[in-house]
């Protein structure tokens, strides 16, 4: 049942691939809550045309292509969403992450630095490429909620986590310096969300994802958080009930972050 909590807010949701991306179920739900969106992706993802369906779910959103790390394509989609809302947006949802090392089974010991200044620019200096052009172009209104998506592996090893977990520290260490930046200028709030692994296509990528999924369940009292779960989450991050929130990296993840050793777990090694 909506709450409507969204009604009269415009944003714009970056990295919905496919039904299965957070962003997807982020999107939904935000539309569901009476948010009008923009929705954007590379260009390369557009191919697929998964996200037009998307679009029309949500009320015919327009779909904006965008490379995050291309500032003029990020400023045209600034610039397009700002014409179409007629004035800034009020969130936006950053959900975007690749490693090139992942996807060619290098390991953090033997990462090649091309693929890892990729890796660094898609994952989290994007997050300050959209917030800077946001910034000068004063893209966000007053009180407006920028969330980044990001994993645990920013504050605790995981080893086939890879390189992404240094893109990680950085997106988040992002977020609270531009948080306070944006705060002062405009009272623009920005968190990450970390979330329970969650079977997507980037997630899947993770080497052994399967089995930490399932060590993830048994380590968490609540279980994995789900995406829809995660949706509803950024609905109250995007929404006025929660004004002041911010520079914050927020676990959803079911307690997963917080627990030393699960019951499950210590019964396991028992055997
Ligand atoms: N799936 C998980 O287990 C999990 C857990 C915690 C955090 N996250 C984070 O959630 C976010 C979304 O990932 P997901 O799991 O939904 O997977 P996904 O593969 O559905 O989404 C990743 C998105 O990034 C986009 N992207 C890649 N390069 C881009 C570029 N150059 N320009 C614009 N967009 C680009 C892809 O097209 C895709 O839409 C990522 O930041 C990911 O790290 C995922």
């Amino acid at each position: 049942m909506p709450y409507n909590l969204l009604q009269g807010k415009k944003g714009i949701i970056f990295g919905a691939l496919n039904d299965q991306s957070i962003a997807w179920k982020i999107a939904e739900k935000c539309y569901e809550e009476g948010a009008q969106i923009v929705l954007t992706n590379a260009p390369i993802a557009m191919r697929m045309g998964e996200i037009n369906k998307l679009a029309e779910r949500c009320g015919n959103a327009p779909v904006i292509a965008a490379d995050v790390t291309n500032n003029e394509d990020l400023k045209n989609l600034l610039q397009k969403s700002m014409e179409h809302f007629g004035g800034p947006v009020d969130f936006i949802l950053h959900s975007v992450g690749m490693s090139m090392n992942m996807r060619k089974n290098n390991s953090y010991t033997d990462l090649n630095y091309d693929f890892t200044h990729k890796t660094l620019d898609i994952s989290a200096l994007s997050l300050h490429r959209i917030l800077q052009l946001a910034f000068h172009m004063d893209a966000i209104s007053e009180w407006g909620s920028v969330i980044a998506l990001t994993y645990i592996a920013a504050q605790r090893v995981f080893p086939d986590y890879n390189e992404m977990a240094d893109a990680k520290a950085l997106l988040e260490s992002i977020t609270r310096s531009f948080g306070y930046q944006y705060a002062l200028k405009k009272k623009v709030r920005i968190n990450t969300v970390s979330q329970s692994p969650t079977r997507t296509t980037a997630g899947s990528g993770v080497k052994g994802f399967e089995g930490f999924i399932r060590y993830a369940e048994k380590m968490s009292p609540l279980g994995n958080a789900s995406a829809e779960d995660c949706a509803n989450y950024c609905v109250t991050l995007f929404s006025d009930l929660t004004k002041m929130v911010t520079m914050q990296n927020l676990f959803h993840d079911g307690g997963f972050s917080f627990t030393g050793v699960s019951r499950e777990v210590i019964e396991q090694m028992e055997k």
